[in-house]
């Protein structure tokens, strides 16, 4: 069995190690992949929304499976093209990828069949946005470009100034080009977030350890937002009466709202809930897995990654029963240091090879240069580490990486801390 995989994060690394372990996989290749995934994978510098070559290349490797790591290439419809070439991939369609995709499509398929998210306005146009803005008593709002910004499009503004100038910079400056043409403006909404990651194969569905993404820069939760430093799961936030809420108030109706607008969703769903003193109430969709959610969620699995996305594509979920690990696993982030600002690549990474065995490290911005690993990205690796305890995960985490170095390196000490209490 030959395997593909798009995409060259820690999510993807995450995605190539678990599948690594079904025994029938012969090769696994990944595009563009990284400087771990390299150690497993064939990795291959294709550009990641040609389709017509990443289908090209499919078919000359004889690969029978592909999965989609990023939303990108999900949301410009590489689904839709390889099984138009009749090859077996892994993730929504174009038309369902839209729940990440365009933010007022969620959010009106939310209005319409009544699932619990933050109330909202859409807006195409900058005046009318603004003269909402002014109509309001001053409060934190949300604005939110619509389309695909790199996880930057949604600005949390403490006051009506900043939501303004939130809506100038997108709608006006164009920030985030046309993603930014139209805008949701929404209630801010305070709580714990969760990250539940839903398999969909369009009838039937499963639920993987919900997780919790820490997603500012600094400890303290200070700092900027980040494309997320650190992660663990499974987050007591989410109480198993909480979960059964958000099963019953959000994933269903969520599905069949889907299917009956006649949307196939094939892939996961990943719900982003804040817990609300009203109960879970949707953030965002997204189209597929978190990142790093993954790196802490996929060492819980006990089942095959590999016949559960193959079942998602053949519709027999249904038939499959979940296996996860009752064990916590944290995940912690090694950045670049100024990252999610400047910051500068191409320092060694040395300390890799004498970890304990139980220490996963999985790659996110990393590359060989002949023998040297050098950081490539602003998210450098993710360490996890599984525990029968939540504090005893991060412990092991955080006793493995003062044996990791590179220069300016940046990492929180606090991650899973403030559920350690729960
Ligand atoms: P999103 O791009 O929708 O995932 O939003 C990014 C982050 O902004 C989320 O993870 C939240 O921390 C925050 N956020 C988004 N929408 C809201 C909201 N309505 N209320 C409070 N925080 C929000
Ligand atoms: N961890 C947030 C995301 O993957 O969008």
């Amino acid at each position: 069995m030959n395997i593909l995989i798009i995409g060259g994060g820690g999510r993807e690394h995450a995605l190539a190690w678990k599948i690594r372990q079904n025994p029938e996989i012969k090769r696994i290749y990944c595009i563009p992949g990284n400087g771990g995934i390299e150690e497993i994978a064939e990795c291959c510098a294709l550009s990641m929304d040609d389709f017509g070559r990443l289908a090209a290349f499919a078919r000359e490797k004889e690969v029978d499976f592909t999965i989609v790591g990023p939303e990108q290439p999900l949301v410009e419809g590489i689904v839709d093209y390889f099984r138009s070439q009749k090859l077996p991939v892994f993730g929504p369609i174009k038309s369902a990828a839209r729940m990440e995709g365009s933010k007022i499509f969620a959010k009106r398929l939310m209005a319409k069949y009544g699932i619990p998210t933050a109330r909202f306005s859409e807006f195409g146009n900058p005046a009318a946005a603004l003269a909402y803005i002014d109509s309001l008593p001053e409060q934190p709002l949300v604005v939110k470009a619509d389309g695909l910004a790199a996880g930057k499009g949604s600005v949390v503004c403490p006051d009506r100034a900043g939501a303004r100038r939130s809506v100038d910079e997108m709608m006006n400056r164009r920030i985030f080009k046309d993603a930014g043409a139209r805008v949701v403006i929404e209630e801010c909404m305070s709580g714990e977030e969760v990250s539940l990651f839903v398999i969909a194969d369009g009838k039937d569905y499963l639920t993987l350890t919900p997780a919790q993404d820490y997603k500012r820069a600094l400890d303290g939760d200070r700092g900027k937002n980040t494309g997320g430093m650190g992660s663990y799961a499974p987050t007591p936030f989410l109480t198993a009466e909480l979960r059964d809420r958000a099963i019953r108030e959000v994933v269903e109706p969520t599905l069949s709202a889907l299917q009956s607008e006649g949307i196939e969703y094939t892939g996961v769903l990943y719900c982003g809930l804040m817990l609300t003193a009203d109960g879970p109430k949707v953030i965002e969709f997204n189209c597929r897995f978190g990142d790093p959610e993954t790196q802490a969620v996929l060492p819980l699995l006990k089942s095959d990654l590999l016949e559960i996305v193959q079942a998602a594509h053949s519709r027999s979920l249904g038939k499959l029963r979940l296996q996860l690990d009752d064990a916590h696993a944290v995940c912690v982030v090694l950045a670049s240091g100024g990252y999610p600002d400047v910051y500068e690549t191409g320092k060694e990474i040395r300390g890799l090879d004498n970890l304990p065995e139980d220490v996963l490290v999985f790659h996110a911005g990393t590359r060989w240069e002949g023998e040297k690993l050098l950081a490539a990205g602003g998210r450098v690796l993710g360490v996890t580490a599984v525990d029968s305890e939540l504090p005893g995960a991060a412990r092991r985490v955080y006793a493995a990486i003062p044996q990791i170095h590179f220069e300016k390196i940046h990492y929180r000490s606090d991650i899973s801390r403030r559920a350690w209490k729960k």
